[in-house]
């Protein structure tokens, strides 16, 4: 049966851990130079109806390190956009491809892609979820701390995608999330949280990044709320991660950002250049932790 993608959920905490424990392996033999080509012969399409830097490079990449291949397809030159239906558009893929990346707006479309479609269909962010963000975020403390369980994560800004799929990827993992954010921004919900998971929304950051391990951080204007934008940064401006904030935090925390940033607003040049930044390392374990995932899903041989 093939598997998608869509939110963190769709992994087991057990399935993420070996997943882990495969990036570290496929980063390590990347650095030796040991060529690796399970995909050879396969085709990745990638959509794109937003913008991207990390993803969209990162998998074209990835795919072709494992020796397979992948097709940059934006939505404006799919017939998908001039009204092909979701589920012929997902049956005809299927015939030529044997993996679907999306990017989009509506998750819901993505849910029906997966359900119309006989190839995994990978998430690369829709109005309510970023998964491969926050497994590589995860995968990246790991490294970093040597361990998951128990640390503890502030979220301070917008209460978006990423938060969102902070909170399932945290439950999921058994780590402790203080999202920070002001009640117009805060995140949805119903989010499908283990009954003993530790996220909480708070109002003060500095309540938020009290024995933080980690401060993280995402745009304020997220692709699509645009038209919000105003009325959000006004909102947001006591949540921009500066140095008093991080001199509020745990002497050794660390500062994360899934980028791009906007130096200035929801984060400075001063604490984005720091060394508590880890925000290139984290964009770099994007390329590693989706070669793992890529390998899972599209190489049948891998559990
Ligand atoms: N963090 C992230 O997903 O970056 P891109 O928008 O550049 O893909
Ligand atoms: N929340 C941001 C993430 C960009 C990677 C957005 O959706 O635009």
């Amino acid at each position: 049966m093939k598997r998608d993608l869509l939110t963190v959920n769709d992994f087991s905490r057990e399935e993420i851990h070996a997943l882990f424990e495969r990036s570290a392996t496929l980063k390590e033999e990347r650095r030796k130079g040991i060529q690796h080509l399970p995909l050879k012969g396969k085709t990745l399409g990638m959509i794109f109806n937003k913008h991207s830097t990390r993803t969209r490079i990162s998998f074209e990449a990835g795919m072709f390190e494992l020796g397979g291949h992948a097709l940059f397809l934006t939505g404006d030159q799919l017939q998908l956009n001039r009204g092909e239906t979701i589920k012929d558009s997902a049956r005809v893929l299927s015939r030529y491809l044997h993996g679907i990346l999306i990017r989009t707006y509506d998750h819901d479309e993505v849910i029906a892609l997966a359900e119309h479609a006989t190839i995994p269909v990978i998430n690369g962010l829709t109005d309510r979820n970023h998964p491969l963000q926050i497994l590589a975020d995860i995968f990246t403390i790991k490294e970093k701390l040597g361990r998951i369980e128990g640390v503890k994560v502030a979220y301070v800004g917008d209460g978006n995608n990423v938060a969102y799929s902070w909170m399932m990827g945290a439950s999921l993992m058994g780590m402790h999330l203080v999202i920070a954010c002001p009640e117009s921004c805060r995140p949805a919900a119903d989010s499908n949280l283990d009954k003993n998971a530790k996220v909480e929304i708070v109002d003060d950051p500095f309540d938020a990044v009290k024995k933080a391990d980690i401060i993280y951080t995402d745009v304020w204007i997220s692709m699509g709320d645009e038209k919000d934008a105003a009325i959000k940064k006004k909102h947001l401006l006591p949540y921009q991660i500066n140095q008093k904030l991080v001199d509020a935090a745990k002497k050794d925390v660390m500062v994360m950002h899934c980028l791009p940033a906007h130096r200035e607003m929801e984060i400075t040049a001063e604490v984005l250049d720091s060394k508590r930044s880890i925000v290139f390392d984290q964009a770099e374990n994007r390329l590693h932790v989706q070669k793992a995932i890529l390998e899972k899903l599209l190489s049948p041989s891998r559990p």
